[in-house]
């Protein structure tokens, strides 16, 4: 029987309306050294992930965006490649939670465990959009803060003072996406009865029996004694969970519930399991035996954002649709840039991933730098550009390309490439690196990698100690010392073999082009007990790596404005405070018909704070009726008589104060509420109700 274990990986999948931003690399990176330490090692492994396609946030995102959710969701999907193969991030999978393996798993998994009387319905109130007649998640309502009274927050907490509380105990509530004032409406919810006994006794088992970091399972721990209900308070125990939302919703339909879909977070991690099986049914290799197989082990590296999905509701779904559970779980904490703001996933500045690769940065040093920092611990780590540049260039430019750099050139020019003897000295030496090698892959297998790279680090010093001791420049001017000569350069190319075996989970591309060099098979951990061999022809040494310029890290951290023009096109630097849509064709703008339009008449809408009525002549003989939400910018008088630009062939919508027939162009700032303030576009002196603006 073999030895190799059979492990089934997987990175969290990102919500597919952005582009990814440093965090989600960081914890790409971590996963595919682990990957990779796990393959070096001999070991059998599927690493997974996919975009996370469903959700409210997703759905309204498209239909700003002027595209169905399929569509915007595939345009977010086809700018993912150039990222993981920029940083070397080695999925065998990418995926979609849309796709047909995730709706027939997650429409299966919740009969299994329906029938496993874990499923249970109730009616729940909730404020509802009379005029995009939805259901509003908390996200959307906005209103004044029932403690502070700041203005403006969120249905689920204040930015302001920061209270807790339910979306209906807001002052003046409205609909973030109509601006109307939403009605409490009920509906029946589908629940997942997490507080049946069974599911708490499995829970409280398999998150404190020793699977978990210690960190993680202590958070874990409270949740089983204390929870926080929406509006603040606390209940004893862990809570059902709500796994329903109501149409229209972009996700996948409960089955036998027309009009009810699964809530994102029920369906997002089942997108583990599709994308698996999309690979599996790719190669032709049977998906329900492979996960039947008990030598499985399965794990998940995900942030410490969303620790309560991945060890309650994840594992009790698993466990109570009857499927394999999770192994552990691999929880990492934020990155931060420059001791600046973390990198949530709404705000992916600091240090554009795009951008690095655009300057031609090495995406090893990215992935080098990064892994000094990682530990096995939930912790927060730094990029700092001074520290970056210290760790590539001191140490892995300077200890240890330096090895290669420094030995290569005699071994090339003075022995045709062969390698030669080693004498006692060298031995002691490749034996001092080879006895520690396996404490080293242990470091990598338990994903301690700085101290893994500190190591590494220590070993290459003592390589270089010997080099120095020795003095190979030397002794090639010293006649009769050309035994001596190939000796000392043999050793250092041995250890730099060695060297490079413990890098090549971090440094693959490098680890390839060492392989190269040395004219050898790809390495497996298994070489680092071996040696090349006197009479071994190695290559010609072409240096391998550059230093990192501080010019570059200037660069890469210059604010976005300045750096506008020597950017390529395809970066997003979130001008005015927004990420650029996705590029569209000449003959999608056309499909829009601008066109200057006369205020005739404009004036305040009775019942809301933020809509004008505006009467509009677009040179038509008749005037049409737009209501625009710019009341908190202008007085309507201000208005009238003003020339603007209209959208004049958008469909008629129905609102609550009546239809309106067309938008007015107006700018504003992404974050609107840091930078506050609507401006209504006003053509040059000149233009004429009905031009059409091209
Ligand atoms: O928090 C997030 O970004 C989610 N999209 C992660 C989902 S992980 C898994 F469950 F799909
Ligand atoms: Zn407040």
């Amino acid at each position: 029987m073999s030895s190799a274990r059979k492990l089934f990986v997987t990175t969290a999948l990102p919500y597919a309306n952005g582009n990814f931003h440093i965090g989600h690399i960081m914890e790409y990176i971590q996963a595919d050294i682990w990957v990779r330490t796990q393959r070096l090692l001999g070991n059998a492994v599927n690493f997974v992930g996919a975009d996370d396609t469903h959700g409210a946030p997703i759905m309204i995102a498209a239909e700003k965006a002027g595209k169905t959710p399929q569509q915007f969701v595939a345009d977010i999907a086809a700018g993912r490649k150039q990222y993981l193969d920029g940083f070397h991030i080695e999925f065998d999978n990418w995926h979609s939670t849309d796709a047909p393996e995730n709706h027939q798993l997650a429409q299966d998994i919740y009969r299994d465990l329906k029938a496993n009387g874990l499923i249970e319905t109730r009616t729940i109130e909730q404020f509802f959009d009379p005029e995009k007649n939805m259901f509003l998640p908390d996200r959307f309502i906005k209103g004044e803060c029932p403690k502070c009274h700041a203005k403006d927050q969120y249905g689920d907490n204040c930015e302001v003072c920061g209270a807790v509380y339910a979306p209906t105990d807001l002052i003046n509530p409205y609909s973030a996406l109509s601006g109307a004032k939403p009605l409490l409406k009920s509906s029946e919810h589908f629940f997942f009865k997490l507080s049946d006994p069974r599911c708490v006794a499995f829970l409280e088992d398999w998150t404190q029996n020793g699977r978990l970091q210690p960190e993680v399972a202590n958070k874990v721990r409270e949740w089983f004694t204390v929870r926080t209900n929406p509006d603040g308070s606390t209940s004893e125990g862990l809570g059902d969970w709500d796994i329903s939302r109501d149409a229209p919703y972009f996700g996948i339909e409960i089955p036998d519930a027309p009009g009810k879909y699964f809530y994102v977070w029920l369906d997002a991690p089942i997108g583990y399991l599709a994308s698996l099986k999309n690979l599996l049914d790719k190669r032709g290799e049977d998906y329900d035996a492979y996960m039947a197989d008990p030598q499985l082990e399965q794990y998940h590296f995900i942030g410490k954002d969303i620790v309560t999905f991945h060890t309650l509701f994840w594992p009790a779904t698993l466990k109570f649709s009857g499927r394999k559970v999770p192994d552990s779980v691999f929880v990492h904490g934020f990155l931060t840039v420059n001791n600046g703001e973390k990198m949530s996933k709404s705000r992916g500045t600091g240090l554009d991933p795009l951008k690095y690769l655009g300057l031609s940065m090495n995406a090893e040093w990215l992935r080098y730098y990064l892994a000094t920092k990682l530990s096995s611990r939930n912790e927060d780590i730094d990029f700092n550009a001074d520290d970056f540049m210290a760790r590539v260039n001191s140490d892995l430019i300077g200890k240890y390309i330096n090895i290669a750099s420094r030995a290569a050139g005699f071994i090339a020019k003075r022995f045709g490439g062969a390698l030669g003897e080693v004498s006692a000295d060298g031995d002691a030496l490749l034996d001092h690196l080879r006895t520690v090698t396996p404490s080293i892959i242990e470091l990598l297998a338990e994903r301690e990698y700085g101290k893994a790279l500190r190591e590494t680090m220590l070993l290459a010093d003592r390589v270089n100690t010997y080099v120095d001791q020795n003095k190979p420049w030397e002794l090639a001017k010293q006649d009769g010392m050309e035994g001596r000569l190939q000796d000392v350069c043999t050793t250092c190319i041995e250890a730099f073999r060695l060297l490079t075996i413990l890098l090549k989970p971090v440094l693959p591309a490098l680890a390839a082009q060492v392989e190269a060099f040395l004219k050898v098979q790809p390495f497996t951990f298994a070489d680092a007990t071996t040696m090349l061999g006197k009479g071994h022809v190695i290559g010609e040494y072409k240096h391998l790596m550059q230093r990192v310029d501080a010019k570059q890290l200037e660069a890469l951290f210059e604010p976005p404005v300045q750096a506008e023009s020597a950017q390529s096109a395809t970066e997003n630097v979130a001008p005015g405070g927004e990420e650029l849509a996705p590029t569209i064709t000449i003959d999608d703008f056309t499909k829009i018909d601008l066109r200057i339009a006369l205020i005739v008449n404009c004036e305040a809408v009775e019942g809301s704070t933020k809509l004008l009525r505006l009467t509009l002549d677009v040179g038509e003989g008749k005037t049409r009726n737009v209501f625009s939400g710019i009341a908190s910018a202008y007085q309507p008088a201000d208005l009238i008589g003003k020339h603007t630009v209209m959208v004049a062939n958008l469909a008629p919508r129905k609102m609550k104060f009546g239809v309106s027939e067309g938008m007015v162009l107006a700018a504003s700032h992404g974050d609107e509420k840091a930078n506050p303030g609507i401006y209504v576009l006003n053509p040059w002196p000149g233009a004429t109700p009905g031009m059409r603006v091209r």
